[in-house]
């Protein structure tokens, strides 16, 4: 939808240089602040298929997912970082610029063969995305989709994700 992507690009505001020298931060906080624009973001990651459960990545995922699990009809579960689910969990690790990140999903967040969407503000190298999808799959469910606000294009992650249903709203 060619209209949608407008008014989504008109309130992503470009912050460069953070968090670090060198990096155009894409910030969403205007879109957010934008009732027409939000809501319009979140049927459109909503879709139309029924699925049992909305995954949101911490903490920009969250923002998204959980009003799109309130859209699609569909139950909400976290992924969080590492650290923050207090009964038992999965985990899985992935590379960042420098180091790794953890995250991590309930062990019981899924009934068997639950339908899921992955929801996320930003595909940029597919790290993030990549492990969620593991998370997903090895605690019994299945991945239907990856909803995601904006992709990154020139960074590839869709590479990693062979056989996810990518469903990005922009593709800069
Ligand atoms: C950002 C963004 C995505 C991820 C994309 O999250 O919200 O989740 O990076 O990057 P990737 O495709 O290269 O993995 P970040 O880890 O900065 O944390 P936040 O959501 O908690 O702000
Ligand atoms: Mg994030």
């Amino acid at each position: 939808n060619r209209d949608l992507s407008t008014l989504i690009l008109d309130r992503i505001r470009d912050v460069p240089d953070y968090p670090k020298p060198g990096v155009l931060f894409k910030d969403i906080s205007p879109l957010l602040a934008d009732h027409e624009v939000f809501a319009a973001v979140v049927d459109a990651l909503a879709g139309s298929e029924p699925v049992d459960k909305i995954v949101g990545i911490e903490a920009r995922g969250f923002i998204l997912a959980a009003p799109v699990a309130y859209r699609a009809g569909a139950g909400f579960v976290p992924v969080r970082k590492k650290g923050k689910l207090p009964s038992e969990t999965l985990e899985e690790s992935y590379d960042l610029e420098y180091g790794s990140a953890t995250i991590e999903v309930h062990r019981d967040a899924f009934t068997k063969g639950d339908r899921v969407l992955i929801v996320d503000d930003v595909l940029a190298t597919g790290g993030t995305a990549e492990a969620a999808v593991e998370l997903v799959r090895r605690a019994g469910a299945e991945v239907v989709g990856l909803g995601i606000l904006m992709e990154l294009a020139f960074l590839k992650g869709r590479e990693r994700l062979p056989g996810v249903d990518v469903r990005s709203l922009v593709i800069v």
